[in-house]
């Protein structure tokens, strides 16, 4: 059951998509409105657990933490940090009371989560107009599925954006691509896509390609795709400001860009050099910049990542006393990015009214997915892969999210870990990390265990700085070690595509925490690194450095599966605690208990593999398997077929 609160005159964010019964009075929060905002305050018993929040910091459970919804372009992020790239405002309470909460509202919003022991949730608002969602239901599970039923369907990414995806900020030109394609060919090592950073571009200015480091995009995109491998470009938020660029000419004319108090084009200092930003609140903008798109559509690209989204500002052009003499501000600015003043100084169109950004920073990369999105489901006749940096509830319905710069650093891995589960709970179901890490060098074995781990979620691509030491597949040596982690996403990629499309169809999540299916299990409740993926499988990852072994928790008799690149080797095993080996070359993975998971016969590339050639594993009797050809818009559940284990 789920009931909707309006404060205020709330702005239209665009996130949820059903009908929803409208109330007047909270259930579970008490409200008080405060000066500067409004405050919700929830009493929590001891043994509430407090799930949500998406993007966060953290472990599964919030408590005890302080999460700040401001979205920004943190590339330093530590433990502690309060604000990363999106704004995920969703949380379910499950202990004595079990519910849901949603603060549907496109401005900062504080969560202290029984901070400092206080035994409270307190949440605070910064804009007194929003929606609030409550939602109760039997479980924590249950309730999020009815929260992923109103926010609507993910998106459904082609089949190629299930295989391997290597990126790297550094790769320039037609040789650098057509090097990384050769040499995973050479290495027998899968790869689908490859992602092209901003130097695709002519001076990084978005919608143009620099032609003298690629002559004939065209060619080169079929060349490709010859080779099996889609290439992906990235395209920024900021569009530069030039004469002569009919991008920057169009938005100017027809004024689809954000303003500074003086009506005048807001200026921004990101990476092609000073830019206006397109007014993503206005629909015509909208549909406008999604427009853009046919550019590169036109040229075959069929997959695209959007960035620095949350805007990110490196510095801002202003009139300093007021006086005129406009100034930019150095680059040491670059340290300061995701100034509040900085945002405070440019303005949206909304309906017709002048909104400063600040009120509505939130939701501004969100509007740029939904504007990428609408279009591009035009421009393309099959499927897209979009994913994009910053978001919002929402923006799930028309692309993935990849988890910004992280580095390659242990921490990161378990991060990336604990985030899928709430990820998946606001409805990002095509996420994932950087695998290896972004910042930083990347040493083998974390990039082997980083792999390992992405094997199992959707979004598996490789991606570093252009400071980092190489980090492809093959820059390692006894490349047969990578070829054994990637050969089994290729044999799950039924089941992983199988378990997506599923999940997509049924408002349910891919990856969950343990407690979502063992509620009643108070140590399953308390695991934070082991995952449910999909209906069947529970995973165990190896997070440590160094470490060969580690401690697993069965929450029921399970059949645990070790995979060298050849062989399933599967052992049944009884409910309880064991401890797992495993090496740098294999993956220990468990089926659950009457469960099955379909196989595929080939591991090189997604093109190879036919997803109804399959043999089953596990110990169950049947298994419900999605089966498509990979690429059609029309996903349904109509398209799934039950298959029975021979014995
Ligand atoms: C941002 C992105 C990163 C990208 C870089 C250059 O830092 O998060 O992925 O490589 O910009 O475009």
């Amino acid at each position: 059951m789920i009931k909707r609160i309006i404060y205020g005159q709330p702005i239209e964010t665009l996130a949820v998509v059903e009908d929803v019964q409208s109330s007047q009075q909270e259930e579970f929060f008490c409200s008080n409105e405060k000066d500067d905002g409004i405050e919700f305050i929830y009493n929590l018993s001891k043994n509430d657990y407090v799930y949500g929040l998406g993007e966060t910091m953290g472990g599964v459970n919030k408590r005890g933490r302080r999460f700040v919804s401001f979205n920004s372009d943190n590339n330093n992020h530590t433990n502690d940090t309060e604000s990363l790239y999106g704004s995920h405002n969703f949380l379910v309470i499950d202990g004595k009371e079990h519910f849901g909460v949603f603060f549907d509202t496109p401005s900062k919003v504080i969560f202290e989560i029984d901070l400092n022991n206080s035994g409270i949730i307190r949440v605070f608002c910064e804009n007194k107009n929003l929606t609030m969602y409550e939602i109760t239901g039997t479980s924590a599970y249950d309730i999020t599925k009815q929260f992923l039923k109103i926010i609507g369907k993910s998106f459904a990414p082609p089949i190629w954006a299930f295989g391997l995806g290597q990126s790297k900020w550094g790769y320039t030109c037609e040789e650098d691509f057509k090097n990384v394609i050769e040499n995973y060919q050479k290495n027998n090592l899968p790869l689908d896509y490859i992602c092209m950073d901003i130097d695709y571009m002519d001076r990084y200015i978005d919608f143009t390609i620099d032609k003298t480091r690629f002559p004939n995009m065209k060619e080169f995109i079929s060349y490709a795709k010859q080779k099996g491998v889609h290439l992906v470009p990235i395209i920024d938020a900021g569009i530069k400001i030039e004469p002569g660029n009919s991008v920057y000419e169009e938005g100017v004319k027809n004024n689809y860009f954000c303003k500074d108090k003086n009506g005048d084009n807001f200026k921004a200092l990101v990476w092609p050099g000073l830019t206006h930003f397109t007014d993503f609140f206005q629909p015509k903008a909208r549909k406008w910049f999604g427009s853009q798109y046919k550019f590169l559509t036109d040229l075959g690209f069929e997959g695209f990542w959007n960035d620095m989204n949350e805007p990110s500002i490196f510095a801002v052009e202003f009139d300093k006393d007021n006086k005129n003499n406009k100034t930019e501000r150095d680059l040491k600015a670059l340290e300061e990015k995701q100034k509040v003043e900085d945002y405070k100084m440019f303005y949206h169109n909304i309906n017709g009214k002048m909104i400063n950004h600040y009120d509505v920073h939130n939701i501004y990369g969100h509007l740029m997915t939904v504007a990428a999105g609408e279009e591009l489901g035009k421009l393309i006749k099959n499927r897209y892969l979009l994913f994009t940096r910053s978001t919002y509830i929402g923006s799930h319905r028309y692309g993935g999210l990849w988890t910004g710069d992280n580095f390659s650093q242990w921490d990161h891995l378990k991060q990336n870990v604990l985030q899928m589960p709430s990820l998946n709970m606001c409805g990002f179901l095509y996420s994932g990390a950087d695998t290896g890490g972004f910042g930083k060098n990347c040493s083998r074995e974390l990039l082997l265990r980083w792999l390992a781990f992405s094997t199992f979620t959707p979004l598996m691509r490789i991606h570093s700085d252009r400071k980092s030491t190489p980090q492809e597949c093959y820059s390692f040596g006894a490349t047969d070690d990578f070829k054994c982690i990637l050969s089994l996403r290729y044999k799950l990629l039924p089941y992983i595509y199988s378990e997506y499309m599923k999940a997509l169809l049924t408002s349910d999540m891919y990856i969950k925490p343990l407690a979502f299916e063992f509620s009643d299990d108070e140590k399953a409740r308390s695991i934070e690194d082991q995952l449910l993926v999909g209906d069947s499988i529970m995973i165990a990852p190896f997070i440590e450095e160094g470490k060969i072994s580690r401690k697993v928790y069965l929450p029921e008799n399970m059949t645990k599966v070790k995979y060298d690149g050849k062989d399933f080797e599967c052992e049944y095993l009884n409910q309880g605690e064991y401890e797992i080996e495993s090496n740098l070359n294999d993956v220990v993975f468990f089926i659950r208990d009457k469960k099955l998971i379909p196989i595929s016969n080939g591991d090189q590339s997604t093109k190879e593999i036919d997803l109804s050639q399959v043999i089953l594993l596990g110990n169950g009797e049947k298994y419900e398997q999605y089966v498509d050809d990979g690429q059609t818009k029309d996903v349904s559940l109509e398209n799934v077929r039950t298959i029975y284990k021979e014995n």
